[in-house]
């Protein structure tokens, strides 16, 4: 399952970055320490000269070589203490002036043998992400901004409760949900009326988790739909980026269009991430009993092991435009 090449070569220059900056880091290192610690920055220049004596022993074919190989090598090492012991003794690490890389696997190459090492197929799947959320406005919801003042606090709901304690309760849930997230972790279904704030937490919690370095994948349903359909539905990279994310937030289920194609897709996906336990949040305007006649049974039944939210109140969105 492929990648569009377009996110290979930003990971490449991604890492070349990470490379170069690195390497004017070490430069800087070496500069500070040849303007401070001349005797350090000797023994450095002569750690170098055992490269060309080696190849001077090779190029001769003395019958000795071995010897002297050997003892070339003892020189170097016990120089390498040498310059680590003086950087301790001044205070630095003694790796200071060592290459520096951010992966110790592949040294920040991306290649590990004839493989793509993992770090670099994170960036990969970071800039695809990155290009799905694109639209969606992940920076404009948090937390913060969700007021309890909309939700009536005058009489109970059906729920038992006022509206204001239902949705307190609810909002303390999805930022307990963000700020404990891992994985493998639980999924969440949200489910209540239009303008309850069901996206807006939703986003709120897709922004907090993509904030601890997390990928995660934002999409409407519908939206989401039609680019699956764009590509054919199976095994193209939109697929797998959802089944793959290490969170999904699926956003307004129900509100695509009748489809049994849509359906089975749907199936597929929320059924692929549940055997991998990678989780999932769901929001819904539909109720439960709705689901269930518009989705078979497999989806319904799967939607009903999650942890569910049920929202209540008055349209937001209407309370808000008459302030
Ligand atoms: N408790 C709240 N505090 C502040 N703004 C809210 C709150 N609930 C909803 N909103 C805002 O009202 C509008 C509708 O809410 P939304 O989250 O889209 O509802 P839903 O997804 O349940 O239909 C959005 O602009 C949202 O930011
Ligand atoms: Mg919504
Ligand atoms: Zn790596």
């Amino acid at each position: 399952m492929g990648f569009d090449s377009i996110f290979f070569s930003e990971a490449e220059n991604e890492l070349s970055d990470i490379r170069l900056k690195n390497s004017m880091l070490l430069d800087r290192r070496n500069e500070e320490i040849r303007n401070k610690y001349p005797e350090i920055a000797e023994m450095k220049r002569e750690l170098s000269g055992t490269l060309t004596k080696l190849i001077t022993i090779i190029t001769e074919r003395a019958d000795n070589a071995m010897d002297k190989i050997a003892a070339l090598e003892k020189e170097n090492l016990a120089l390498q203490e040498r310059i680590r012991c003086a950087l301790v003794k001044n205070g630095y690490p003694e790796n200071y002036l060592s290459p520096i890389y951010r992966c110790s696997i592949c040294e920040d190459t991306g290649i590990v043998g004839d493989k793509y090492c993992s770090c670099f197929m994170d960036i990969v799947k970071r800039k695809a992400a990155e290009k799905l959320n694109s639209t969606a406005p992940l920076k404009l919801c948090s937390f913060d901004d969700f007021s309890l003042a909309y939700y009536d606090d005058s009489r109970p709901t059906e729920l038992g409760t006022t509206a204001r304690e239902v949705m307190s309760d609810n909002l303390t849930a999805c930022r307990r949900y963000a700020d404990e997230f891992h994985l493998p972790y639980k999924s969440l279904l949200m489910q209540g009326k239009t303008g309850l704030g069901k996206t807006h937490l939703s986003l709120s919690i897709a922004s907090e988790v993509l904030r601890k370095g997390y990928n995660v994948i934002y999409g409407s349903v519908p939206d989401l739909m039609r680019k699956l359909d764009k590509e054919k539905f199976e095994g193209g990279e939109v697929m797998d980026m959802l089944e793959t994310a290490d969170l999904l937030i699926l956003d307004d289920l129900g509100a695509e269009m009748d489809n049994r194609l849509y359906v089975s897709v749907l199936y597929s996906l929320i059924n692929a991430r549940m055997n991998a336990s990678l989780p999932t949040v769901i929001n819904t305007n539909l109720e439960l009993r709705e689901l269930e006649r518009k989705y078979d049974e497999r989806i319904s039944s799967r939607l009903l092991t999650m942890e569910k939210l049920f929202f209540t109140g008055s349209d937001v969105r209407v309370r808000k435009s008459l302030e």
